[in-house]
């Protein structure tokens, strides 16, 4: 089921495909991917989303280098500590591994948010850079991970830049009203897709109060 799997064979098996085939990816598919963000809701239907495609080796090295960079540091501690073969480890494993080759991958999309305060924080408190409007880009983060499984193309959320975001705005050149909120390497897949692991729905699932459960809906871990 690597090509048109429908939409629920999609997002069940939609895993963070980080293992990635150097071949190009033509750019009439990220333009239908990047269609398929722009189909997604946002706030207002404002649209306040841009996205920067980055396929040169200058920008690629630049990106990767310093994800890479940060990616160490910021889970040193925990590396050491990881059984590899634990669910962890293996995430861990493979996070490291897209570090490694993130400047390999084809396909560099960042998902660009114009910057805008939350109504909930009260003028005073309004001091230096907005962030991103997170909840009005991350629908279309969704659709365009949904449209590469759809495609048969391998993706995943990435949000280390987070680390050295002012660097690479000024490395690319993304004005200061804009935030960076995920960076999607895409390529073909080195490996095959397969079903996502996830707790079972009803263990996240509460019924009418916190805490409680309904046969069949909800069995709330508490
Ligand atoms: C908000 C967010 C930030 C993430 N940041 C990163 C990241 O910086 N690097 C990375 O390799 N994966 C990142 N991920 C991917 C998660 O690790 C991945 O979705 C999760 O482990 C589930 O993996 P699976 O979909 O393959 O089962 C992020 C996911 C989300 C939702």
């Amino acid at each position: 089921m690597d090509q048109d799997p429908g939409l629920f064979d999609t997002l069940h098996s939609m895993r963070a495909m980080r293992r990635l085939k150097p071949d190009p990816v033509p750019d009439a598919l990220i333009r239908k991917i990047i269609e398929a963000g722009t189909a997604a809701p946002s706030g207002q239907n404002l649209q306040r989303w841009s996205f920067l495609v980055v396929t040169d080796d200058d920008g690629k090295r630049f990106f990767g280098e310093r994800y890479n960079y940060w990616l160490r540091n910021r889970f040193a501690g925990l590396i050491e500590t990881l059984d590899p073969a634990s669910s962890d480890g293996r995430v861990m494993n493979s996070a490291l591994y897209l570090g490694e080759h993130m400047h390999e991958a084809p396909v560099l999309l960042f998902c660009c948010g114009k910057r805008d305060w939350p109504f909930v924080v009260p003028q005073a408190a309004r001091v230096g850079l907005a962030p991103p409007s997170y909840g009005s880009i991350y629908p279309a983060v969704q659709n365009i991970l949904l449209a590469a499984r759809g495609l048969g193309l391998g993706a995943s959320l990435t949000t280390m830049h987070q680390m050295f975001e002012p660097e690479m705005q000024a490395f690319f050149g993304i004005p200061a009203e804009w935030g960076v909120v995920a960076v999607i390497p895409i390529g073909y897949p080195q490996g095959k897709f397969g079903p996502v692991t996830r707790a079972p729905a009803p263990s996240k699932t509460h019924f009418n109060r916190w805490g409680q459960g309904k046969p069949g809906l909800a069995a709330p871990e508490v």
